[in-house]
């Protein structure tokens, strides 16, 4: 049985929580996975009524919750509304937690308090818990990305939230941990022998992770102009995306387990120098294009963004790990806004057999782990074509994960919320791996403020600025796209 709830969301009307947050907590709800007496307490400075937020949030589940749109799962939304309620606070007046603490107090269920709220409020909030007592060891606080623009404030934004919770409290969350094909991908590797063999550098010839998005930057041009594609997705989403594929098999799925192998492998990372910042990292910006025929903007015209913006909104990069597994091959990390596809993928590459018998050319096997837009796994091999003669072709196996598991998919964002409520951290960052990683990328942002010219342009719609390529192509090797049958 679930535990009763109090989930207390700050910046309960922003563009996350209505996207993302309600939808997911809509759809446990109509499974039956939340405590039935579960309240959720919105917080934001709009004046509104309950009446009048549940309103909103019934709007928002009609747009973005597919089987909503298909006019399904109605059945559970009058029960679903009946938990919101709507707490109007502004979260600079410290006196306000007081009464958000009278409404919680009389209830014995676990506190959760959420800030998906920009960055910059998270002091307050922190502070305004603090001094109401609302931090009090039962509860837990779940903190939105970005924690932190560089290694100095998310270490500050560390020391404030420890300050007032402890770390077994703390929950910073990285919504692609959440993903089903990341959970298989642990399947994949730790439940299977076959592979585990051919897991490092003597068969595996690189790595390839990309996340490539069509959108732009819609709503968010102002946010996204003060944060670029590297601070957005490379220091938090990709990485641990490497983790994941490079770390060592944990000894079991503790918590604690799992987050040490993953800070081996964010410790293993080779550092920076400026020649290879210059050399492996590949900054570009949209320019005009087209989208699937459709006209679409420079990233200078969006709204919110500055005209001689030189903000990245893509970014290829190659990075080494210093280990016994992996020295020597490359793990070529890509992200972008408006790309030709939507496709978030790990390929891994591996090396060519070491002596033909055959006339047809051989091409080395390739493993593509495929998160979105479907989940699969397939694995590129070769194959005699049918005929006369021994002519090779490369073929791949299939592994479609709807046509093995029918069922709902559970959305990133579901999985991760129902971890908080049932206070599983596995799949949220630890203080030191958070440290970790922004201690690498340090460097970089270091670099580009002072050295770096402006970001290479590329079209909106294409795979990015043509120097991805001659990247990959150094290392004598190509993205997946550029070679795919
Ligand atoms: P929005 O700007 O859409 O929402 C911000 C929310 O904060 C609103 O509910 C706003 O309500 C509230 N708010 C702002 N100022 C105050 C204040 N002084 N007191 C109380 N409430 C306040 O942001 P997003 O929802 O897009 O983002 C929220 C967080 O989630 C950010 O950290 C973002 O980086 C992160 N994130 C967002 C993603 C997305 O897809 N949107 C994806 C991943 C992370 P009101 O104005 O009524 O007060
Ligand atoms: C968010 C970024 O963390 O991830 C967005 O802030 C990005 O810019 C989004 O669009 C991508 O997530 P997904 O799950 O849609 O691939």
């Amino acid at each position: 049985m679930e535990s009763n709830f109090d989930l207390v969301i700050f910046g309960g009307t922003g563009d996350l929580a209505l996207r993302k947050l309600y939808p997911a907590l809509f759809l446990a709800d109509c499974d039956d996975r939340l405590h039935p007496q579960g309240r959720i307490i919105a917080a934001a400075r709009q004046a509104l009524d309950d009446a009048a937020f549940r309103a909103k949030v019934s709007e928002a589940l009609m747009r973005f919750v597919p089987e909503m749109v298909q006019g399904a799962r109605a059945e559970c939304l009058q029960r679903f509304l009946a938990r919101l309620t709507y707490f109007a606070l502004d979260v600079n007046d410290v006196n306000q937690y007081r009464d958000l603490k009278k409404s919680l107090d009389e209830r014995d269920s676990q506190t959760v308090f959420y800030l998906s709220v920009g960055p910059a409020l998270f002091a307050p909030i922190i502070g305004g818990l603090k001094e109401a007592g609302l931090n009090t060891a039962e509860t837990r606080i779940v903190l939105e990305k970005p924690l932190g623009r560089d290694l100095a404030s998310s270490r500050q934004l560390n020391s404030l939230v420890l300050d007032a919770f402890t770390e077994s409290q703390v929950y910073r969350i990285d919504h692609y941990l959440g993903k089903e094909t990341v959970q298989n991908l642990l399947a994949l590797r730790f439940g299977n022998t076959f592979l585990e063999p051919l897991w490092n550098r003597t068969w595996v010839s690189d790595v390839q992770i990309t996340i490539a998005e069509t959108v732009g930057v819609e709503t968010r041009g102002e946010f996204y102009d003060g944060t670029g594609a590297f601070r957005d997705m490379v220091q938090n989403h990709l990485l641990n995306l490497l983790c994941m594929t490079a770390m060592e098999p944990p000894s079991s799925l503790d918590p604690d387990a799992v987050r040490d192998e993953k800070l081996q492998v964010l410790r293993s990372l080779k550092p920076w120098t400026q020649d290879t910042i210059r050399e492996n990292i590949v900054r570009g910006q949209y320019r005009a294009g087209s989208m699937a025929g459709v006209p679409a903007l420079a990233y200078v015209s969006e709204q919110g963004v500055s005209a001689s913006s030189s903000t990245e909104t893509y970014v290829a990069l190659r990075a080494e790990l210093s280990n016994w597994r992996w020295a020597g091959v490359p793990f070529y990390l890509r992200t972008g806004k408006r790309m030709a596809e939507r496709r978030a993928e790990i390929v891994i590459n591996f090396k060519s057999p070491p002596h033909s018998i055959f006339q047809s050319p051989l091409v080395p096997n390739r493993l593509v782990i495929k998160l979105q837009p479907e989940e699969s796994v397939r694995l590129y091999t070769m194959a005699k074509a049918s005929g006369d003669g021994m002519h090779l072709r490369e073929v791949h196996l299939d592994l479609d994960f709807k046509e093995f598991f029918p069922e709902r998919r559970q959305d990133a964002y579901e999985r991760l919320l129902l971890d908080v409520l049932r206070g599983n951290p596995t799949l949220f960052m630890r203080r030191d791996e958070a440290d970790a990683a922004w201690r690498w990328v340090q460097p970089i942002l270091d670099y580009w403020a002072t050295e770096a010219g402006p970001p290479i342009g590329y079209a909106a719609g294409s795979w990015g600025p043509p120097a991805s390529s001659r990247l990959t192509a150094r290392g004598d090797t190509a993205w997946h796209e550029e070679r795919s049958v």
